[in-house]
């Protein structure tokens, strides 16, 4: 199964390639796999280089952990994400190291971490597919978050599956990707006015 985008100009065929599937294969994923995808984390950008990311995983062959992982999910994510090979939690350091000040680029850099995995995951013929949908206060307990981090989305990663195999949610995955048109949101000299 592949959802393509349909890019209005060429862009790089990883990005043409990913896409957020419902219906996964509940194949492990190797190790070598992701630790490669986490690898490409690890070199995304970040302001001042605070590297202001940490993932927690838990792959499915440990059953006790993926399913602890799991109910940190909320129950609509919880029914689909079941699948995944891996499960990871991302979480956000609030402050600078070098001088606890506030780190206003914390979001920013995990996005960047996160686009970094999701394109090494796609070139290994694996997918992801981010979560918003978390319990932040019960991730936090269940993972001993300390003050200064904050939980922040979950991850599902692993092998897509085939819609057939799951009807409840192939109308999902089979639906049509769609995207604002590039002038809905690249402005020139005032926000709103359409640059392109
Ligand atoms: C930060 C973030 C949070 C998301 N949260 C959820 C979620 O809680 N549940 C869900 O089903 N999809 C979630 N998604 C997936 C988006 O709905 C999906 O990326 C979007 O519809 C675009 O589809 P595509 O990734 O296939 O291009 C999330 C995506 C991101 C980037």
């Amino acid at each position: 199964m592949s959802k393509h985008a349909t890019p209005d100009h060429p862009i790089h065929d990883l990005i043409v390639a990913r896409w957020s599937p419902y219906v996964f294969d509940p194949k492990p994923v190797e190790r070598e796999k992701l630790l490669a995808c986490l690898e490409a984390a690890r070199w995304a950008a970040s302001s001042y280089n605070e590297q202001p990311w940490s993932f927690i995983i838990a792959s499915r062959e440990d059953e006790a952990a993926f399913n602890t992982m799991l109910g940190c999910l909320v129950e609509a994510n919880q029914g689909w994400a079941q699948a995944a090979g891996v499960l990871l939690i991302t979480t956000i350091g609030r402050t600078f190291s070098r001088n606890g000040s506030p780190n206003r680029a914390a979001e920013h850099d995990l996005g960047l971490a996160v686009g970094n995995l999701s394109l090494q995951a796609t070139q290994l013929g694996l997918h992801v597919h981010e979560m918003a949908g978390i319990d932040l206060d019960k991730t936090r307990e269940v993972y001993a978050i300390p003050g200064n981090t904050d939980p922040w989305t979950a991850i599902a990663l692993g092998y897509v599956g085939d819609p057939a195999s799951a009807p409840d949610l192939a109308p999902r995955d089979t639906a049509p990707r769609t995207r604002k048109a590039l002038g809905e949101f690249v402005f020139a000299g005032e926000f709103g006015k359409s640059a392109v």
